[in-house]
């Protein structure tokens, strides 16, 4: 290329950026523009409307607030009293409570209709924490696309989604809805599943708003109990929870959701540091925070307000814009502004934000923009989505042990046994939070392991173990059957005159998610009893997991020779996991969360910090236990392949790095099998002193590398000082010089270490 033309080229880029600038900032400024005009010919009444979502009747997520709940709110919809409605399903009674809004309220607002789209609308991908396990952000954010796709179609403009709670405690049910245990992996998916949703514009009619929650910490609720207190250090916040929300903010997502859990004694709802001081203020949120479903009515119990109407003023004195069902701001913030606990320029604050996001959706110049029956016929549960959601469930498949290659099974083998009820489901593969997925439409795997081996080749099925009854659905707890041993003998006499046993355990996708958690993360019912009397007669066994949440299966780990964490995979379940068990697709994923050994051991997470007394020492004075190993079952970043690969030691560029300067780290990785393979190359660091103490690996970077059979390659990492600092004891970031170590391997346990100095 000359020079000349480089110019130009140049000239014209900036020209063109500058120009695409100029028009946003222009479109932005008409936007302001209209947000005034409205607000100003809003009474106080209508205004505190816009802050009012009511759930309709067509679904609960939540306790219902009272008697008259399942009226329609018809009157309240009709006067302007309400913003904002959730869990309204279809386009016919989407279009209708639009209608009853828009023609007859004074100022016909539209309303902005949200629903918890998790993970796919119709079309369900893998939970969150499964797909977590890809380490894949285009996969992961092409899931959120077409989960935005499908709900845009049925008329829904928002999700309550992503939720982006870091959580070191698989106790917590709601593990299974998040990213896992780890800031920068975390940040990265949130991102990604933010602009997924969003897409290029939220004006376009196939994308909706994301909502990040639950703002803050609502993943640390002590003892892993749902909706329990939190309790941390300010630098815990900053350093381990914030981050996933930070990258959401500048991802540009539309809307917060605050957390139902107090934190060190200020409820999330009520709580303005937070909600104003850090989300508002210092990061500069334009979008608005919807409250938690009752969050708002939940600090009296709390003990935080004297009754719901002090509960109105202290949540709209935080920051909180919109509230979920409390009913505790149309019912008292008129009268909160009246008697000056309120500000009404804080009102107008939140109503700006409401406005925004409704007028970016398109939904001022149509408010049934998403109301289109034709689209909803067409474009949900597709056969293209179908596909996508098998690749994405593939991609999440975690090899976890691989003895003597058992896997990958051969279609021709001479006798397969699918032993074990959740192999036979066509309901538990759909996960938990599975919005329209409908019930009994995954392929169970069952099915997926018949269809992989055609017709002539026969796989025999017993169901071995019964493991919950009751009513299977989001708003009811299962019982756990613990002791039946009726279908023992069948499984156990077809586990004998089989060749291999495909051996489907772990949990029903109702023991996970909100309000489900086990002090218990071992195997429920009588699933182990009867893996024990399996491997009695045939210790040829593959077991494929299905679980929401990391589980404690020492057992298990220890004796069963081919062990495929299967998650809650989605509608393309069974078919996904036959790729892997039979070698059409090599699995790549990676842990997004320790596997402990014992339930004693929580929290068990990789980047703990090392403590004055890290040991191991000969006498008894260091930090472990005395009864079991610190040591995890499988540590995070874990996961095989049916290829092997080797790394090189560390090359560092130099073992120095100025403080504005970058480091390039590399690594040579070796395809070292004999079939073409993908690994999840994993960079670390430890800052090994600062001001304050610093966990002893921290994740900075991965790339996802795939290699043929014998093939090498150099993979690199830029560090700079952005990969080095940390908040400390003033909440400000921070780098400091002097020591540091940087890891590079396939988990965060099997690394290559080596060290630099910051200068
Ligand atoms: C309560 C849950 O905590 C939240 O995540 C969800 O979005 C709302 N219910 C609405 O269903």
């Amino acid at each position: 290329m000359t020079n000349k033309f480089l110019m130009f080229s140049i000239i014209i880029l900036i020209s063109f950026s500058l120009n695409a600038q100029q028009k946003t900032e222009k479109n932005e400024a008409e936007m302001e523009t209209k947000i005034e005009k409205l607000l100003s010919k809003m009474t106080l009444q209508e205004k505190i409307g816009q802050m009012n979502q009511y759930n309709g009747s067509w679904d609960i997520t939540g306790p219902a607030p009272g008697d008259d709940y399942n009226k329609p709110r018809y009157d309240q919809l009709k006067s302007g009293q309400v913003g904002s409605m959730l869990n309204v399903i279809s386009v016919k009674s989407i279009k209708e409570a639009q209608k009853l809004a828009v023609e007859n309220s004074r100022l016909g607002i539209p309303l902005i209709f949200g629903h918890d789209v998790i993970h796919g609308y119709q079309t369900m991908f893998p939970i969150p924490l499964g797909e977590s396990a890809s380490w894949d952000l285009d996969a992961i954010e092409m899931s959120a696309r077409i989960a935005g796709i499908e709900a845009a179609a049925a008329g829904i403009n928002w999700t309550f989604a992503p939720m982006v709670d870091i959580s070191r405690d698989p106790r917590w049910g709601r593990v299974m809805e998040g990213a896992g245990e780890d800031p920068y992996l975390g940040m990265q998916i949130a991102a990604a599943r933010v602009k997924g949703f969003q897409g290029e514009d939220l004006s376009d009619e196939n994308t909706i708003a994301a909502c990040a929650k639950h703002f803050a910490a609502y993943g640390f609720a002590e003892g892993g109990r749902d909706y329990n207190s939190t309790d941390f250090s300010e630098t815990t916040l900053r350093n381990v929870i914030l981050p996933p929300f930070k990258a959401c903010v500048d991802a540009g997502v539309a809307t917060f959701m605050n957390g139902f859990n107090d934190l060190g004694g200020v409820p999330a709802t009520g709580s303005k540091y937070l909600q104003r001081d850090i989300l508002k203020d210092e990061w500069n949120f334009d979008g608005f925070v919807v409250s938690d479903w009752g969050s708002i009515g939940e600090m009296v119990p709390h003990g935080f307000a004297k009754d719901k109407k002090h509960a109105a003023e202290l949540a709209a004195n935080a920051g909180s814009d919109m509230d979920m069902e409390s009913i505790a701001y149309v019912a008292y913030l008129e009268e909160l502004v009246k008697n000056g606990k309120v500000k009404e320029s804080d009102i107008d604050d939140a109503v700006r934000r409401i406005l925004r996001i409704k007028l970016q959706l398109g939904l001022f110049d149509d408010p049934y923009k998403y109301c289109n029956e034709e689209n909803e016929k067409s474009k949900i549960y597709t056969k293209e989505h179908l596909e996508i959601a098998r690749d994405v469930a593939r991609k999440s498949i975690v090899l976890l042990k691989n003895e003597n290659n058992i896997l990958p099974l051969d279609k021709k083998a001479k006798s397969i046994a699918v032993i074990g009820s959740l192999a036979n489901s066509k309901d538990v593969p759909l996960g938990n939070w599975r919005s329209q997925g409908k019930t009994d439409s995954a392929v169970s795997l069952l099915e997926g392991l018949q269809n992989a081996v055609g017709k002539d080749v026969k796989i025999e099925y017993a169901e071995g173990y019964k493991l919950t009854e009751g009513k299977r659905d989001f708003l009811h707890e299962l019982t756990i059957i613990e002791k039946d041993e009726s279908q023992f003998e069948t499984a156990i006499a077809l586990a004998k005159k089989s060749e291999v046993v495909v051996l489907a355990i772990g949990e029903d996708c109702y023991q996970s998610g909100e309000g489900r958690s086990q002090a218990d993360i071992g195997l429920a019912g009588s699933q182990q009893k009867l893996i024990e009397a399996i491997y009695e007669v045939n210790k040829n066994i593959v077991v494929v997991l299905m679980n929401g949440r990391p589980l404690a299966i020492p057992w298990v780990a220890e004796n069963i020779p081919g062990i495929i964490e299967g998650w809650h995979l989605g509608s393309e379940a069974g078919n996904a996991i036959a790729d892997v068990v039979f070698g059409d697709f090599n699995p790549s994923g990676k842990l997004p969360m320790t596997f402990p050994r014992d339930v004693g051991q929580i929290p068990l997470y990789y980047n703990h910090r090392n403590s004055g007394r890290p040991g191991p020492v000969e006498m008894v004075f260091w930090a472990h236990y005395t009864d079991q190993t610190n040591e995890p079952l499988y540590p995070f970043g874990f996961g095989l392949s049916y290829a092997s690969f080797e790394y090189s030691a560390i090359k560092l560029a130099k073992n120095e790095m100025a403080m504005d300067g970058e480091l390039i780290v590399s690594v040579d990785l070796k395809n070292t099998g004999n079939v073409e393979g993908t690994e999840v190359v994993q960079l670390y660091i430890q800052d090994l002193y600062g001001s304050i103490t610093r966990p002893v690996k921290e994740l900075k970077g991965f790339q996802k590398i795939t290699l043929d059979a014998g093939q090498s390659k150099t993979v690199e990492f830029t560090l700079s000082k952005d990969d080095l600092g940390f908040y400390g004891l003033d909440g400000k970031w921070v780098v400091e010089p002097g020591d540091f170590k940087v890891f590079v391997g396939g988990n965060s346990r099997d690394v290559k270490g080596s060290a630099f100095i910051l200068k």
